[in-house]
């Protein structure tokens, strides 16, 4: 029996007239309005100039979600794939006005592509500590017929000191007990039965299958080319910071780390260049306001992927 597809398109769609709006709303930064408070809000310019206007020890968490080095449409925009060197000068450019930017007990993570990821430490280490690198899977990618199909992407996780904030309990990731123990009294041995599920609660480790990248009919869905799913960059904020504390992204794209923060009652400021992007961004914050769902986590629990297409 074929099953009628009865999801609605989700996509977040603005017209010219909401565009302009939204756009209204964005700041933009120079000598003249140095001391603008800068809290909650989304800066329309481009991230090198503005950059320079942010002021020292801002952030508690950066967020960068960077064109990866690979050609790229991004609005009016081309990002140009160059060679290795000319790509480590590019994120040189502004991971250096980063370091001043992070708090010293602050982190930064960075996302990347298999191949760009072979560059960032290189550059990042500069600045920051490494820590760790994320690998997560995305569900969908292109076959090859001559190499592997590329699933997988990176995120580069640095901070300034040795000290920082790590909330390993708020990010425990929930798994099915396959041999469910129980001690001498036969009590469960670090499961428990939740509605006639055996499962138990584990530290979280850098290889990451449960995300699902943004499609139609999810409610986070843009136009933007990379948009990054709330769930993934709702790990990186509930680990690394606190209620309250200032998530920064310098590249901010159709607003994901902006939004995702707002949601878990975090202050944010975001850059993005492109107009449509800002006002889209500044569109999913509005929504936030009064919608705070974020798919795939519910009552504090990271749910595995496409749960509710599979239960
Ligand atoms: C990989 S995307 C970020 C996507 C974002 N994480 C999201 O979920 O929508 C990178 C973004 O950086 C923006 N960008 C590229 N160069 C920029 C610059 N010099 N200044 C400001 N934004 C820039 C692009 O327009 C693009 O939206």
């Amino acid at each position: 029996m074929i099953k009628k597809n009865t999801e609605r398109n989700k996509t977040i769609r603005l017209t010219e007239k909401e565009e302009n709006s939204y756009v209204a709303r964005s700041i933009k930064l120079s000598a003249h309005n140095k001391g603008v408070n800068l809290e909650n809000k989304v800066i329309w310019q481009d991230t090198f100039r503005a950059l320079n206007y942010i002021p020292d020890n801002f952030a508690d968490l950066i967020v960068v979600d960077p064109p990866y080095n690979l050609t790229k449409l991004f609005g009016k925009n081309i990002f140009r794939q160059t060679d290795a060197e000319t790509y480590k000068k590019w994120l040189d450019k502004w991971l250096a006005k980063l370091g001043r930017i992070l708090k010293s007990e602050g982190s930064i993570y960075i996302c990347s592509d298999w191949q760009s990821s072979l560059l960032i430490p290189e550059v990042a280490c500069k600045y920051f500590i490494v820590q760790n690198r994320i690998s997560w899977e995305r569900e969908k990618g292109r076959a090859a017929s001559d190499n592997w199909k590329n699933c997988l992407e990176d995120i580069w996780f640095f901070t300034k000191s040795n000290k920082y904030t790590f909330n390993m309990e708020a990010v425990k990731v929930q798994k099915k007990v396959v041999a469910p123990y129980r001690d001498v009294n036969g009590k469960p041995k670090d499961w428990a039965d939740e509605n006639g599920k055996k499962i138990r609660y584990t530290a979280p480790s850098n290889i990451w299958t449960d995300i699902t990248v943004p499609f139609w009919s999810m409610a986070e869905n843009t136009d933007h080319p990379t948009q990054k799913p709330e769930k993934l960059i709702a790990k990186l904020i509930l680990a690394s910071s606190n209620i309250g504390d200032m998530v920064f992204d310098p590249f901010l794209g159709s607003g994901t780390t902006a939004v995702t923060a707002k949601k878990l009652q975090r202050r944010y400021l975001g850059i993005e260049r492109e107009r449509k992007y800002v006002a889209l961004a500044l569109k999913r914050l509005e929504t936030a306001d009064y919608d705070k769902t974020i798919q795939g986590y519910e009552n504090g629990i990271f749910k595995s992927r496409n749960y509710k297409l599979t239960s």
